[in-house]
């Protein structure tokens, strides 16, 4: 009896030791850029189920992704383009445009993204993400520098929480990428002074890190609150806290569920406009898809589809770090996929209208913004607008751009506008009519463009 016992208390040991973490393990997920994301459009099911979003983003993992998904449509999904076949999780963030000095946009290309899952000492136990978790990490609607400058805060005792920067890795340094004195509100973003390298906002200097082009930095929370729930993606996370604790660790409120911290890196070939724009200005060319001009709004969106037992185990048993998941055992991560069978798996955009080549205007006519000035930008409602044929492009950039330099730019539209024509096309009307994807209608000066950068850059 008593060595019963014994074996017992032994267990409940192992266990306490299990669940506790010392130090930081991590496997990052790796998501190839060439040919193309699973999907590019205005979609986004978890700000406006239903319905066109605002903007446009660029979307990854899971074939399931749609407009409107339950909790466990994910785990269907026929492909995914993660390496690792159990991670059906759709991730996605706004998809970046270089504005032309006529006023033109023109898409830049998706280049590849990194995420890396962070394992970190806690005295939690870290869990696998509940199948359908909803999670939104950054702010749409920001215009204005973060309070604390340029610094990244991801630790709820050290202040305001500042989850996004910018990364833009380069052969040198000198010039910064950032001017020293900017104040974030003229036409520059703000350095971060521990990390020459990133910022908050976009710099003014142009990235020329090998295979790194400008990069876009979103951490998410990774204390999940199931009294909120699965979809309320506004109150149902927060950052684990190292107050009171000992040896680095951060935990979660009690009753909270901590889950992997997970971080994107996205990179976009800005390399490809080097010679389109002149740095060290003060200024910038890139603007996101949602008309922001500083950056600041920079934000990423997640939905889990990992089968649990296999995030478990990796959680547990992968510390595959920047060589990546797939780097560790099938026995651990399940099957895998090559580069190839990852990449070969898209679904189409299900909002129909020209998103990538060049532009009158940004998809969903978001004006641009930026600046010193926070917008309110209303959701586009149920309907879908795309704008009129517009008989001058240049005139309409020419009033965007006028619109941007006054405080009141995102709530009113430039007279010179044509109206918009008001279209409303349901998601199989559009599957049905099989209208071309982003990567069909590529005009042939994007295409060249694009070969020209990959040449420079090399492959990932
Ligand atoms: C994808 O999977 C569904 C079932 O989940 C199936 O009905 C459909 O035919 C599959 N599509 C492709 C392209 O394989
Ligand atoms: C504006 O400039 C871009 C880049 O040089 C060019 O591709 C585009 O056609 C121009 N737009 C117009 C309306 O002339």
């Amino acid at each position: 009896m008593r060595s019963t016992t014994f074996v017992a208390i032994l267990a409940a040991f192992s266990s306490a030791a299990i669940a506790a973490k010392d130090s930081r393990t991590f496997a990052v997920n790796h998501f190839y850029g060439t040919p193309s994301p699973l999907t590019m459009g205005r979609m986004d099911p978890i700000v406006s189920p239903g319905t066109a979003a605002q903007h446009v983003h660029a979307v990854h993992g899971g074939s399931n992704f749609g407009l409107s998904m339950d909790n466990e449509i994910l785990m269907d999904s026929n492909c995914t383009t993660s390496r690792i076949q159990k991670d059906n999780s759709n991730y996605w963030t706004p998809a970046l445009f270089f504005q032309a000095d006529n006023g033109s946009f023109i898409s830049v290309d998706f280049y590849y993204m990194n995420v890396y899952y962070f394992f970190e000492p806690t005295d939690d136990e870290i869990k696998a993400f509940p199948v359908g978790l909803r999670m939104l990490s950054g702010d749409n609607f920001a215009r204005t520098p973060p309070k604390n400058g340029g610094g990244l805060n991801i630790e709820p005792a050290a202040g305001d929480i500042q989850p996004v920067q910018w990364t833009c890795p380069r052969t040198s340094y000198d010039p910064p990428s950032y001017p020293a004195d900017s104040d974030g509100l003229n036409g520059v973003g703000i350095g971060d002074p521990n990390n020459k390298g990133s910022g908050a906002g976009f710099p003014d200097q142009n990235c020329d890190g090998f295979a790194s082009p400008l990069r876009a930095d979103i951490h998410f929370p990774s204390c999940y609150n199931p009294k909120a729930g699965l979809r309320d993606y506004k109150s149902n996370t927060a950052f684990p806290s190292s107050k009171g604790t000992t040896g680095g660790k951060a935990n979660c409120p009690e009753g909270w569920i901590h889950l992997p911290h997970i971080f994107y890196e996205v990179y976009w070939n800005t390399p490809a406009f080097k010679d389109e724009w002149t740095p060290g200005q003060g200024k910038q060319p890139f603007i996101l898809a949602n008309g922001d001009r500083t950056g600041y709004s920079l934000h990423g969106d997640f939905i889990a589809g990992w089968d649990t037992d296999t995030l478990q185990n990796i959680i547990d048993n992968c510390n595959g770090g920047d060589a990546g998941m797939e780097s560790c055992s099938t026995d651990i991560t399940g099957p895998q996929n090559d580069p190839a069978t990852a990449q070969s798996c898209n679904v189409p955009n299900l909002v129909p209208e020209k998103i990538s080549g060049v532009l009158d205007r940004l998809p969903g006519n978001n004006p641009p913004t930026g600046w010193g000035v926070n917008v309110d930008l209303s959701p586009s409602g149920v309907s879908l607008t795309l704008g009129g044929s517009g008989d001058s492009a240049t005139e309409t950039a020419a009033a965007n751009l006028k619109q941007d330099s006054t405080p009141t730019a995102a709530a009113s539209s430039p007279t010179s506008e044509p109206e918009p024509v008001e279209v409303i096309v349901t998601v199989t009307e559009f599957v049905a009519r099989g209208e071309p994807t982003r990567f069909s209608n590529s005009t042939p000066s994007w295409t060249t463009r694009v070969a020209g950068a990959a040449t420079t850059l090399g492959p990932y």
